[in-house]
């Protein structure tokens, strides 16, 4: 398909580019949703999304945003107290949508640019706990930083009852998640980023734990309720009735995604990363993450002594590259490259190539 002017190819931190034979797969005729076809859809995304997350949990989708999930892991998960680890925009998010749910929440908030240790989560619920569960973003949108989830289940051990709830909304099919090896009570994303389909489904995989406090759960209405989508899941359905052309799209996509091999994708993931990362500094840029928290996915890069970006981004959109400002009060200070989902060295060294020749002309204009 032709693009547009309008339609500028995407390095921001998602929506990132769809491939043609995805969107291909997309205009598929409409089934219905009760139809064999459709169950198979639904079981083959299943499948191979556990296979994907590493995880034997209950494997659910919602026709939903990823935020959607994100509120469902609170109305399933928290019955009175949650924690909440906050490092960005999107981690606050989380605390912000319990605290509309009615939760007793609290949030920890680090300096923007750093994660949480193990130690910082421990200090953290010894603190503040007993809680019904925490919540903490894998890989923050908005800094460009990945949390270490793995090391965090040493801590739960020692805070029974405590539900490990993880958005993985920037990080899953980008960088490792093992959802049953790292103890993840609930983990989600949607499918807009490393997955590099069209936004409009999430998912999430339960273990028996979050779906045991489900159960005791009141009030946690009729969409989200887990115990509803497993239900669902037992005759291979949606509750309510799904976006069929992401099934066929999600489908397509896993079977492209063991095509390449995971550890290979991960792989091509971090030298993105690896190449953005020596490409700003080789521009006077910093980078704006703190040693041993950067994302393999999202570059956020901090203007340090490197020169003024703002124009560039705008001449870059002009040529057909999207690249994204820095998120709220980062805005001016820092920018991202969202390297994800089907981009590669190629597509970024084209993008790498444009922001300097973009540069070139902004300061010979000056
Ligand atoms: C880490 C993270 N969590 C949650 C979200 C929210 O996703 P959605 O817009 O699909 O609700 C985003 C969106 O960028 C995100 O990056």
């Amino acid at each position: 398909m032709a693009r547009t002017s309008a339609q500028p190819k995407l390095f921001i931190p998602g929506p990132t580019e769809v491939a043609p034979e995805i969107l291909a797969e997309m205009a598929n005729p409409a089934i219905g949703h009760r139809a064999p076809e459709c169950a198979r859809l639904w079981s083959g995304a299943r499948e191979g999304l556990a296979r994907l997350m590493h995880t034997t949990g209950e494997v659910c989708i919602l026709t939903a945003p990823a935020s959607a999930m994100m509120e469902a892991a609170i109305r399933n998960c928290v019955q009175s107290r949650s924690l909440h680890l906050v490092c960005g925009a999107f981690s606050k998010r989380w605390y912000e949508i319990a605290l509309a749910c009615g939760k007793e929440a609290t949030a920890i908030e680090t300096e923007w640019g750093h994660g949480f240790s193990a130690e910082e989560l421990r200090a953290a619920l010894e603190a503040h706990g007993p809680v019904d569960a925490v919540t903490v973003v894998h890989n923050e949108t908005s800094t460009g930083v990945l949390n270490p989830v793995q090391d965090y289940r040493a801590v739960l051990r020692d805070f029974p009852g405590t539900l490990l709830l993880v958005d993985t909304v920037s990080s899953m099919a980008g960088a490792p998640v093992l959802v049953d090896d790292w103890g993840i009570d609930v983990c989600l994303f949607g499918v807009q980023k490393c997955m590099a389909l069209p936004a409009g489904i999430a998912i999430a995989s339960l273990s028996s734990a979050a779906l045991n406090r489900s159960a005791e759960v009141e009030h946690k209405g009729w969409f989200l309720d887990f115990l509803r989508l497993r239900k669902g899941n037992e005759k291979e359905q949606s509750p309510t009735t799904p976006s069929t052309a992401h099934l066929y799209a999600l489908n397509k996509q896993l079977e492209r995604i063991f095509e390449e091999g995971l550890e290979a994708r991960w792989q091509r993931h971090a030298d993105m990363a690896a190449r953005s990362q020596e490409w700003a500094e080789g521009h006077g840029f910093s980078l704006f993450p703190a040693k041993g928290f950067r994302s393999p996915t999202v570059s956020c890069i901090e203007r340090g002594t490197g020169p003024d970006f703002v124009p560039v981004l705008d001449a870059l959109k002009e040529k057909g590259f999207l690249m994204s400002n820095g998120y709220g009060a980062l805005k001016g200070k820092t920018f991202r490259i969202g390297h994800m989902g089907e981009h590669t060295l190629v597509s970024l060294n084209d993008l790498l190539a444009n922001f300097d020749a973009a540069l070139k002309n902004e300061s010979s204009l000056r």
